[in-house]
């Protein structure tokens, strides 16, 4: 009764707060998110340029640099740099890329495909799902993009890229790492399963082929033709994820290990592989079938999942990781919706050129918002309120990926 009641006039108080925000919420959070994620930077007591995932030291304690979170942290405050042209910004990068060059040198458990590493930026030492090989992908895909401004600008970046064998450049070390370990089986961006991910195996190809690009560019045409041949080879992979007979791309092959519950096939994280695995040439894009089928069942699963999405009086649908998920932050004892997954789903829509749908995700999330613009990592499924680790740096990075994608929608 007491929880029945909770629920309900959390509800009713969502409804009201989400006819308040109403349209402005875009440009009320947005410098939100930036204030909120450059916070998690180099705070006060971390390594310079190190990314904390959140500032919540338990249940669960986030207070530690994930390799993929760091890198789609950076990868906005590259986009940042490139809007602004700001030093503030620039020298947060140039700390991210030092952090990175004493990363790539330790003596971590699984090298470059370690996961996390503590705030003095040692390697974690404890039991983790590793290798997770999506990181140094990531990690290039940003500092790839941030080479490409500044050769735009005429400037050397000699430390990022060189032609020598073996070199020390950031970029062709998480290159070299990506080319010649993309085989192996990996541990999921959640952390949870030991296999081959289509997630992961979008964001190589990703780093591979843009990476052949720079390559070629800065004079170094044998890599290039490595990294290219082994994209090509990641490519065809990447098809057989395409399920007919189930009409989705499935998120994992050949399972080698972790959480076994996993039995929908349907997993946010397929969203999320075509977003930041998206390069130029219309690999597995936005509008293709296989993807929109993938989309739809999904959307479907978490509408029917979650009491909170039986709620006429709000747009759209809340969507979490994947349907069995059990992991609530700091137990086991159920999943929720991420705010991070709606994101994702809200700027799928945009870059699919559905801006209708994409704002009604968007309001969505500004539903379950703390009226500050705060957003934890997940939203109780029950209640609708913000709960597990505070403040999340990737929720503030999304925010921000997603509300490019809208404005690029706008100005087309
Ligand atoms: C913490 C991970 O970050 C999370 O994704 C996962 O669900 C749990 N550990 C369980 O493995
Ligand atoms: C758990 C998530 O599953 C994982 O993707 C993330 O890297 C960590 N939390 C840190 O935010």
């Amino acid at each position: 009764m007491g929880l029945r009641f909770f629920a309900l006039a959390g509800c009713f108080i969502l409804t009201a707060v989400a006819e308040a925000k109403g349209h402005q919420w875009p440009t009320f959070e947005r410098p939100v998110a930036i204030r909120k994620m450059l916070a998690n930077i180099g705070r006060a007591g971390t390594t310079p340029g190190l990314v904390v995932a959140s500032p919540q030291r338990s249940d669960p304690d986030y207070y530690f640099h994930w390799v993929r979170d760091g890198a789609l942290a950076m990868s906005e405050v590259v986009s940042l740099y490139d809007e602004t042209g700001s030093s503030r910004y620039e020298n947060l990068i140039q700390d991210f890329i030092a952090l990175t060059r004493e990363q790539q040198g330790a003596n971590a458990k699984t090298g470059l495909g370690e996961p996390k590493f503590e705030v003095d930026n040692r390697p974690y030492m404890g039991p983790w799902g590793r290798p997770q090989n999506d990181g140094p992908a990531l990690r290039a895909i940003t500092l790839i993009r941030y080479a490409r401004i500044k050769m735009s600008q005429g400037q050397s970046v000699a430390d990022l890229y060189d032609s020598r064998f073996p070199s020390r450049a950031v970029i062709k070390l998480d290159l070299e790492y990506v080319s010649h370990h993309w085989m192996d089986a990996s541990f999921d961006l959640w952390e949870e399963v030991l296999g081959d991910h289509f997630y992961t195996r979008m964001v190589q190809r990703r780093a591979l082929k843009e990476g052949a690009e720079l390559a070629k560019d800065l004079g170094d045409p044998g890599a290039a033709a490595w990294y290219l041949q082994q994209a090509d080879q990641l490519s065809r992979l990447i098809e057989r994820h395409w399920d007919s007979r189930q009409g989705l791309i499935r998120p994992t092959l050949n399972f080698s290990g972790g959480l076994d519950y996993k039995s929908s096939d349907l997993d946010v994280a397929v969203v999320l592989g075509v977003l930041h695995g998206h390069t130029d040439d219309g690999f597995f894009d936005y509008r293709d079938a296989r993807v929109q089928s993938t989309l739809r069942k999904l959307i479907l699963a978490f509408q029917n999942l979650y009491a909170i999405n039986r709620n006429d009086n709000l747009p759209a649908v809340v969507i979490g990781r994947y349907p069995e998920d059990r992991y609530a932050g700091s137990n086991f004892n159920g999943g929720n919706p991420w705010v991070l997954a709606t994101l994702a789903v809200a700027e799928l829509y945009y870059r699919q050129g559905n801006r209708k749908t994409a704002d009604e995700y968007l309001a969505r999330v500004s539903a379950h918002a703390y009226p500050d613009g705060s957003l934890s990592e997940q939203i109780d499924r029950r209640t609708g309120f913000m709960t597990s680790a505070a403040d999340l740096t990737w929720n503030y990075a999304a925010l921000l990926s997603t509300l490019r994608s809208r404005g690029e929608l706008r100005s087309r």
